[in-house]
């Protein structure tokens, strides 16, 4: 996509326009009170992976959906009275609460990246709100930037970095935050996943505990890049031509298989495919034998994916 994107304001009429982007399965940018976040339509599974495609991430990390209050946030998730406690104090603003998805919750693997867990924030600023609320679903948002480069807070940042790949860009104004958002995980004892935008000891002060720090992180440099990670219960064998017998064959271009990734070879469409297709052949209870993937733009994204499937775990 060479376009260069639409710059649209906050008025009612744009924010209709940039919410039928959405539902057209574009990316749209908008500013939140943290920073400028990249918006997809979670349900759409080919508009997640254009959306990592966009980014150039060179790993599928979970992402968090964006709702306008509460109420549509318990659509997808399993509501805790902890949750409940934390949304009341500090919901609209800069907190991702971490949650069991709930049944029904029609959001697309690639959005938690496999995981049984979503993580969930009604952003404060007006605008971003306004947006939510004209596109009547959940929104998944990192934030604004190439893979490795800084968090946006203004629209020009938005553009300078990804101008030609993605439809339009919101633009009202700086963020005032201009910091990431506090995420607390919620399906076992409170944990402080990734310090932000609301204080620790503000959250520590409502729960009147202190919150659980994570065991381990990935890697000390990048921080909020979390070790959970989705592992299939069989195990995985890489760049397979054939399944060996006793073995269920993942797929990718044109072959006999029993699930194809993408039976045309787009890596867009195996990206969006990738952790549905892992979770339907673990549930045969029997060894995963997959393809090669081409490993260029998403291919290494789910390249990635793939070899932590098939790594040795404890
Ligand atoms: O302030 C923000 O949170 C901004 C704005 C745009 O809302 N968004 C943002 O998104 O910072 P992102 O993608 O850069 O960071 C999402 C973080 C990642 O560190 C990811 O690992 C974590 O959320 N995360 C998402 N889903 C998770 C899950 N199910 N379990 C644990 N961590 C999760
Ligand atoms: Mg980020």
């Amino acid at each position: 996509m060479t376009h260069a994107a639409l710059r649209l304001g906050a008025t009612p009429a744009d924010l209709a326009h940039a919410a039928r982007l959405l539902a057209d399965g574009r990316l749209v940018a908008f500013p939140t009170e943290t920073v400028y976040g990249l918006g997809a339509d979670a349900r759409n599974g080919a508009a997640v992976a254009a959306l990592y495609a966009a980014k150039g991430r060179p790993s599928f990390n979970p992402l968090i959906a964006h709702l306008p209050d509460t109420a549509a946030v318990r659509r997808h998730v399993i509501w805790t009275d902890t949750a409940e406690r934390l949304a009341a104090a500090f919901w609209p603003g800069p907190l991702t609460l971490v949650l069991p998805l709930g049944p029904d919750h029609g959001i697309a693997g690639l959005v938690t990246a496999g995981l049984p867990t979503l993580a969930v924030r009604v952003p404060a600023h007006p605008t971003a709100q306004a947006l939510l609320r004209a596109f009547g679903g959940p929104v998944a948002a990192p934030s604004a930037n190439p893979s490795g480069r800084i968090s946006p807070t203004t629209a020009g940042h938005v553009l300078a970095g990804l101008g030609d790949r993605i439809a339009a860009v919101v633009d009202d104004g700086p963020c005032a935050v201009g910091l990431e958002s506090t995420i607390v995980g919620l399906d076992g004892p409170p944990t402080l996943l990734r310090p932000g935008g609301l204080a620790a000891e503000a959250i520590e002060a409502v729960l009147g505990a202190p919150l659980a720090r994570p065991a381990q992180t990935e890697t000390p440099t990048a921080p909020g890049q979390l070790l959970s990670h989705y592992a299939p219960a069989a195990t995985v064998r890489l760049n397979a031509e054939a399944a060996k017998p006793g073995e269920v064959l993942l797929g990718f271009g044109p072959m006999a298989c029993d699930l194809n990734l993408s039976a045309t070879g787009d890596l867009a469409e195996a990206a969006a495919n990738l952790f549905t297709h892992l979770h339907s052949l673990d549930a045969t209870g029997r060894p995963i034998a997959v393809a090669p993937v081409p490993d260029t733009g998403l291919g290494r994204a789910i390249n990635d994916r793939l070899h932590r499937a098939a790594a040795p775990r404890p």
